[in-house]
């Protein structure tokens, strides 16, 4: 029979709190920083639902939508948006919160795709995804494009060879 997942499976939240060396020269938090971030709550949502070492194979989008200050929390929230034979789709929502108002503000959005590896370091098959609320039904549907797009440049880059 074959294995599915839902997004909630997998789903995971985090929360830091931005430190004065987690800042750049604009007293903000470094986008680097927050990148690592994004990557780590990312595989652990692609370990979670793949039951096995996954690996970053691309960053597919990030939006730095507002700069995030020193002493701010970040939380992140990320979840399965997409599967495919071995990858999948992870979404990333970091939003930024004044501790002392709970005032709260979405301040960076990602797409990563992880790959699924065997024993032998090679993409292998995944559970499927299968969306269940209205808006895993549209983030599904969404990651479908990106991921059809994705696939089409990556075709083009390899045809031209890679520089
Ligand atoms: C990611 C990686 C495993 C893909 O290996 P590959 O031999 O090119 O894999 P394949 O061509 O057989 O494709 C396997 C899957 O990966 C997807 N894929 C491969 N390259 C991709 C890319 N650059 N972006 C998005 N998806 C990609 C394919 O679409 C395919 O998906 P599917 O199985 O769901 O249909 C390989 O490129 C790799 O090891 N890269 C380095 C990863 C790494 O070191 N990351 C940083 C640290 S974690």
């Amino acid at each position: 029979m074959e294995i599915t997942k839902t997004p909630k499976d997998s789903a995971v939240e985090t929360r830091h709190i931005v430190m004065p060396d987690h800042a750049n020269h604009y007293g903000t938090l470094f986008g680097g920083i927050l990148m690592s971030w994004i990557d780590l709550i990312a595989v652990m949502v692609a370990q979670r639902h793949c039951g096995r070492e996954a690996v970053t194979a691309s960053v597919d989008k990030l939006n730095f939508l507002e700069p995030i200050s020193v002493g701010d929390h970040v939380i992140l929230k990320a979840s399965a948006n997409y599967t495919g034979r071995s990858s999948m789709e992870i979404g990333v929502q970091v939003s930024k919160e004044n501790p002392y108002t709970g005032k709260t503000v979405r301040a960076t959005t990602a797409y990563l795709t992880f790959v699924a590896l065997d024993e032998n370091k090679k993409p292998c098959p995944i559970p499927k995804l299968q969306p269940e609320t209205d808006m895993e039904k549209r983030r599904f549907q969404n990651a479908i494009l990106r991921q059809e797009s994705n696939r089409e440049l990556l075709k083009k880059i390899k045809e031209k060879g890679i520089p």
